[in-house]
């Protein structure tokens, strides 16, 4: 019998939204987004992420407020369900499962919103939740640190680390959509706000020569978290990563390359060797100057561009270096080298890995020398010495 084949065209527009203060009444932007589902009634669900409620305490009340100020067809389907937040959140599926429960419980529909607000994390286990129950509720994301305003709130991925692999459970889902209030970031600790630059100079480093050198020109007032520069730095992060997801021909990443996991491999595995103890962000700084130094020593990246981009992170207030990179195997390997694997493993296929032509243009290889890899790492512990507290 013949094959039956028919393309299934989905067609989605992804939309991501900048404000202040969303839950103040004559704040009519959540209402018009929700209002775009169309219904006469919309129950919703809001989550929150603890770490985020006991910042802005007043929160909570600010929501049913909110909801209590509006007429029909918003309806809290229940008060604010706060939910631990970081990455423990992700290390099981206790707070996938309570949040699936409260959709039965609530009894939402296909149609009802579940409205996430929090750090990366937060967002990745309701996203995933909201992805299963009914196979699929709509999701609105509400990210509450730099690093998910900047790049993981406004994806369309989510999901849950198990059997010790980051993200190893999880869909795709593109969310209903994403509002980046800044006023969520006013309580959030420096750690958390630094954190977010790391994937703002890693979209300039790969995509955008320009972006790096406003991020370079503005070094002092973002290491000094002035509001203008930090939420235009946002605004373009968020809108390079969503450009390539939009247009960069693989949204659900099906082939093997990821050039927006540029420094990700060694993120990932230091995430994971350090207990989650480096925050994402910080991991990634550590992968981006990795790979950065690498670039150089195999000849792909002119010398005094890899000083730029250290000298830059630097600046920003990271640290290049972890104890963990140090870390080696029964056989004397490098333990971070794992990451490799684990890297191509996840993607599948071949190993691609993002590597550094010049700031601004990103360059795909297929294989690291596990030797110069243990060159470059030496070269950062070197250069952080200072930092350790090592004699100079
Ligand atoms: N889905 C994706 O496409 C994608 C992409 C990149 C990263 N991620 C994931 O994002 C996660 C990292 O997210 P993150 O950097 O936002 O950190 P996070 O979610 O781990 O949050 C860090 C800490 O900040 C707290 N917090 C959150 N908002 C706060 C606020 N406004 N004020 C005070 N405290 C607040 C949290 O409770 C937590 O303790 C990682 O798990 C990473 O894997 C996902
Ligand atoms: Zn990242």
């Amino acid at each position: 019998m013949r094959p039956i084949e028919q393309p299934i065209l989905a067609r989605h527009v992804h939309r991501v939204f900048f404000t202040r203060d969303v839950f103040v009444p004559e704040n009519p932007l959540l209402a018009e987004v929700l209002g775009g589902g169309g219904q006469t009634l919309a129950r919703v669900l809001v989550t929150l992420d603890d770490g985020l409620a006991q910042a802005q305490p007043a929160l909570t009340a600010r929501i049913e407020a909110w909801f209590a100020s509006r007429p029909a067809p918003f309806i809290l389907a229940a008060p604010p369900l706060a939910l631990p937040g970081g990455e423990a959140a992700k290390n099981s599926w206790v707070l996938v499962n309570e949040v699936l429960a409260a959709i039965a419980q609530l009894r939402l529909c296909r149609h009802s919103y579940v409205v996430a607000v929090g750090g990366g994390a937060h967002l990745d286990v309701v996203g995933f939740a909201a992805a299963l129950a009914h196979r699929g509720l709509r999701h609105v994301r509400l990210p509450s640190t730099t690093l998910a305003q900047a790049d993981s709130g406004v994806g369309v991925k989510n999901g849950i680390n198990a059997f010790g692999r980051k993200n190893f459970v999880g869909t795709f889902a593109p969310p209903f959509a994403v509002i980046n209030d800044f006023a969520l970031l006013d309580a959030l600790p420096v750690r958390d706000k630094r954190a977010g630059y790391a994937e703002a100079v890693k979209v300039a480093l790969i995509r955008d020569a320009a972006f790096f050198d406003w991020i370079e020109a503005r070094t002092r007032a973002l290491a000094g978290f002035e509001r203008a520069a930090v939420e235009t730095l946002i605004h373009r992060s968020a809108e390079l990563h969503v450009t390539h997801i939009a247009t960069g021909g693989d949204p659900f990443e099906s082939g093997s390359a990821r050039p927006l996991d540029f420094g990700h491999w060694a993120a990932h595995k230091l995430e994971a060797l350090s207990d989650y103890r480096l925050r994402h962000g910080e991991a990634v700084a550590i992968g981006l100057a990795l790979d950065t130094v690498y670039s150089r020593r195999v000849s792909l990246l002119d010398p005094a561009a890899c000083d730029r981009i250290l000298r830059l992170l630097e600046q920003l207030g990271f640290r290049l270096f972890a104890e963990e990179l140090h870390q080696r195997d029964a056989s004397g390997s490098f333990v971070v080298l794992g990451g490799l694997d684990e890297f191509r493993e996840h993607l599948g296929g071949e190993l691609t890995v993002t590597l550094l032509a010049e700031v601004g243009r990103g360059l795909e290889v297929h294989a690291m020398d596990p030797e110069i890899v243990g060159h470059a790492l030496e070269e950062l512990a070197w250069r952080a010495r200072p930092a350790c507290g090592l004699p100079a």
